[in-house]
């Protein structure tokens, strides 16, 4: 069957300057990429031989497991669905996923999730949380506690205790990051429920935010288990982190079949109105689709030992330079003392207060790690009086070697 709707149009209106913008759009993008190193973006595969996809409207509104007629990827959806459940030991017969627009919404709605099984429950998760729940204790009118947090980032597992305790058996709805935004620490599943049960808290609701670690722990050896084996009720993950999705997308799944309390009839599009959203992108899906049937899991689990290994070189970089540093265990965030603007922003830095980090997710080379720490040597010889405050460095578990700069004393 010939169908060509577009040509028609594009008679009509040509390129024109455009095409100018975009060129120059295109060439400040490469510059970009390639100091690309504080935002844990992978960049794995060109996805450019999926364009003629760009011409329909893919919308996957509405459930991936009750999809319309129209023009959706869903059922690719649902293979991803299956590819991830696996992946976290979640048996989709019992339980449902769909894949959002990022982590912030998988985030909204396992805790909307929990706020439905608890309504009264209070909402709590660390200092170190991704902003974005803050926002969603506000919007789903929750009562919070915010736990606080060791100087590298560490839960502070006895605060957390003294949380629980007060609760006295009320139930909670909790947030576990698998890792933290800035410092990439874990929040250990498996300690959290220890002290959940020592409190005789029974009545709870586990939500872990895998946003980075997601799609990435699952393939290293020994590292913490944090999917549904263990008693959680949802997890969620972005695909443009780990994953490096050009368009930002990410996973829910939770451990119930049954949908949340706001889900109902989307009659009028075909569908049953189970997501957050309402029209959902399915070139996206289409994008970690084409993705995970290139990669499947051997090429995942060789990508995340890859970041790994590059993480412990950047470490043994920054050491040799001197520099102060924490990574964790299983972790490709790398932590140091904040460099001037110029440099920080010249390599689209993550900044925090006194400190900076960098991910070394893939499509960060050892050329660029190179080029990058001989840069920030210099900025710290050029400028020895700039944030020399050391708080946060010395006072974390992983040991930081000393700060090369010589007004500085680290202990
Ligand atoms: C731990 C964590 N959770 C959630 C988010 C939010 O993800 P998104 O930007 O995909 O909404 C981030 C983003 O940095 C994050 O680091």
């Amino acid at each position: 069957m010939h169908y060509d709707p577009w040509s028609p149009n594009e008679q009509r209106y040509p390129p024109g300057e455009e095409q100018a913008r975009l060129g120059e759009l295109h060439d400040r993008f490469l510059e970009r990429s390639s100091h690309y190193i504080g935002f844990p973006n992978s960049r794995i595969l060109d996805f450019s031989s999926l364009a003629p996809f760009l011409k329909f409207n893919i919308n996957n509104i509405g459930d991936p497991y009750h999809p319309n007629d129209g023009i959706n990827t869903c059922e690719f959806e649902r293979e991803l669905l299956d590819f991830f459940s696996e992946i976290f030991h979640l048996d989709l017969g019992q339980g449902w996923g769909y894949l959002t627009n990022g982590g912030t919404e998988g985030n909204m709605y396992g805790i909307v999730r929990g706020r439905d099984a608890y309504p009264d429950a209070r909402l709590i998760f660390s200092e170190e949380s991704h902003y974005c729940f803050k926002k969603i204790a506000h919007l789903l009118r929750m009562p919070y506690s915010v736990v606080p947090c060791h100087a590298d980032g560490r839960l502070d597992l006895e605060a957390f205790a003294a949380i629980i305790d007060a609760l006295k058996g009320q139930p909670c709805v909790i947030n576990l990051n698998l890792g933290t935004t800035f410092h990439g620490a874990i929040e250990s599943p498996t300690e959290v429920l220890n002290i959940l049960d020592r409190h005789g808290c029974h009545e709870y609701y586990l939500h872990i935010d895998a946003a980075l670690y997601g799609p990435m722990l699952p393939f290293i050896p020994g590292a913490p288990v944090f999917d549904f084996r263990l008693p959680i009720h949802s997890l969620s993950f972005s695909g443009h982190k780990f994953l490096g999705t050009p368009i930002p997308c990410g996973m829910v799944l939770c451990s119930l079949r049954q949908p949340s309390g706001f889900g109902g009839s989307a009659e009028y599009v075909g569908s049953v109105d189970t997501t957050l959203s309402g029209s959902r992108d399915g070139l996206s899906t289409l994008i970690l689709w084409s993705l995970i049937s290139r990669l499947k899991r051997a090429g995942l689990a060789e990508l995340a030992q890859e970041s790994l290994m590059l993480a412990e070189d950047a470490v043994s970089r920054l050491k040799q330079a001197g520099l102060a540093n924490i990574r964790h265990d299983y972790g490709n965030i790398i932590v140091f003392r904040r460099p001037g603007e110029d440099l920080a922003r010249r390599w689209q830095l993550a900044t925090r207060g006194d400190f900076a980090h960098i991910v070394t997710v893939p499509g960060v080379t050892g050329e660029m790690l190179k080029r990058f720490v001989s840069e920030l040597v210099q900025d710290f010889e050029n400028d020895q009086d700039h944030h020399l405050d050391s708080h946060g460095l010395q006072a974390c578990s992983v040991s930081p070697c000393l700060i090369k700069i010589p007004q500085v004393d680290l202990g």
